[in-house]
């Protein structure tokens, strides 16, 4: 298996994947998250980041972002439509929404112009508010128009040097400055809303695939890099300490109750509260004050023909704007997890599990739970036959697709704000 963010390669085994990575699994957490969605409930979203501190914020109801990024370089999908609806739903539980079209990537790394991308980027954009966006408590945005991640990137690639980014991500003597800055674009991507501009230091939630996870490890990292104070969680509080020097600690010292040393400050209460306030100090002193960035990671939504769901094969995925008859027919000829025969199937049973039309009714087409158990349950049994099933989902599809169209041609993104 090879996933990197810009190649996935062969079957993935995702608890390998968390423990290569160090990413948490979900399970572990879902516990907490009031109403989880149906992608949580259903493993779809396998791990996590930080979590914690998102779901503290939702239900302290204290001030929180989720963000996420769409390279225009295909048609948007189902691939993208899940992310959507991630952003989407943390929208509802309370946080501010960031959406950026990476239109600088799309013209570093896959060649597109500027019209294309702006056209192609258009269309994403309508497709989060045609499937629920609200305009208030979100910023939409093209990196190259934003001038607040760009002037930021500037900063933060001051602290990433070439054999960090070779070891990250496999760059050599002949990849471009471009590609190489994009990687600090979608960085400040994900930092950027806890500039002072768009209201100071807070938790961020990223959802994404796994397969961007080195751009996580690299921003969290960033994030502290460039922020002046470290915390360290101690027994009753938090050591504080200073990456710039002594002279920052001074302007902390008592503002609880406190430890000082030579090269760190203990203070004891509640460390929430403490590195709040902290920070605040920071963002006032002129620094950035980043909290490191969250994220959740959902499954890799297979092609329809197996393999991996990719913009270069238009059989292999349903476009958010293909004909809904033509979506209805890609469903029509999409790999299952059926047996050669009928009479096979009924004596041993389907296999759910490897069937990509049982995956988009886990992802997108069925919202009721018990709904979903039951073709689970009837498939297994041989009770369910696939050309049944698979007509039952290409309704489903061909019937989202055309509601869908339908509220596109109605979004006005004036309504929204857009940089
Ligand atoms: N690189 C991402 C992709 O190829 C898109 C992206 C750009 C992004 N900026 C981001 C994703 C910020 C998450 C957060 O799909
Ligand atoms: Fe997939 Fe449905 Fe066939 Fe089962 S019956 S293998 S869920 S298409």
């Amino acid at each position: 298996m090879k996933v990197t963010p810009w190649e996935v390669e062969g079957v993935v085994d995702y608890d390998r994947l968390m423990k290569e990575f160090g990413i948490q699994p979900f399970s572990d957490i879902i516990d907490r998250v009031p109403n989880p969605n149906k992608l949580m409930r259903r493993g779809v979203i396998f791990g996590h980041r930080d979590y914690d501190r998102i779901v503290d914020a939702m239900i302290e109801k204290k001030p929180w972002a989720v963000m996420s990024g769409f390279m225009p370089s295909g048609m948007p999908h189902f691939g993208h439509k899940m992310t959507m609806d991630e952003i989407i739903w943390h929208q509802k539980m309370g946080g501010k929404a960031f959406v950026a079209i990476a239109d600088m990537e799309a013209h570093a790394v896959r060649g597109l112009s500027w019209g294309k991308t702006k056209e192609i980027g258009t269309l994403y954009l309508k497709s989060i508010v045609a499937l629920g966006l609200e305009p208030e408590n979100a910023i939409l945005y093209f990196q190259s128009s934003n001038r607040y991640v760009k002037d930021l990137a500037f900063e933060l690639s001051a602290e990433v040097n070439w054999s960090e980014l070779r070891a990250i991500y496999g760059f050599n003597p002949e990849t471009t400055l471009a590609r190489m800055f994009v990687t600090s674009i979608q960085a400040s991507d994900i930092l950027h809303p806890q500039l002072k501009e768009f209201g100071g230091p807070k938790p961020v939630v990223v959802p994404v695939g796994a397969d961007q996870d080195p751009h996580i490890r690299l921003t969290r990292d960033l994030a502290s890099r460039v922020s002046v104070f470290s915390f360290e969680r101690i027994d009753g509080g938090v050591r504080v300490r200073s990456r710039k020097g002594r002279e920052y600690l001074e302007k902390i010292k008592g503002l609880f109750e406190c430890k000082v040393y030579e090269e760190h400050i203990d203070f004891f209460g509640d460390p929430e509260e403490i590195e709040k306030a902290i920070r605040e100090i920071e963002v006032e002193l002129g620094g950035f004050g980043f909290v490191p960035p969250s994220s959740t990671y959902h499954r890799f939504i297979t092609g329809l023909t197996g393999g991996k769901m990719s913009s270069s094969k238009p059989e292999s995925y349903i476009s958010l704007f293909d004909e809904p008859e033509v979506g209805a027919k890609k469903v029509m000829r999409a790999l299952t997890g059926g047996r050669v025969s009928a009479e096979e199937q009924r004596r041993f049973g389907g296999n759910p599990e490897k069937c990509t039309v049982f995956e988009l009714f886990t992802y997108h087409l069925i919202e009721d739970d018990r709904e979903l158990e039951e073709i689970r349950m009837e498939c297994k049994e041989g009770k369910l036959l696939c050309g049944q099933c698979k007509r039952r989902a290409s309704e489903l599809v061909k019937e989202f697709l055309r509601e869908f169209q339908k509220r596109v041609e109605e979004v006005d993104l004036k309504e929204y704000t857009i940089i």
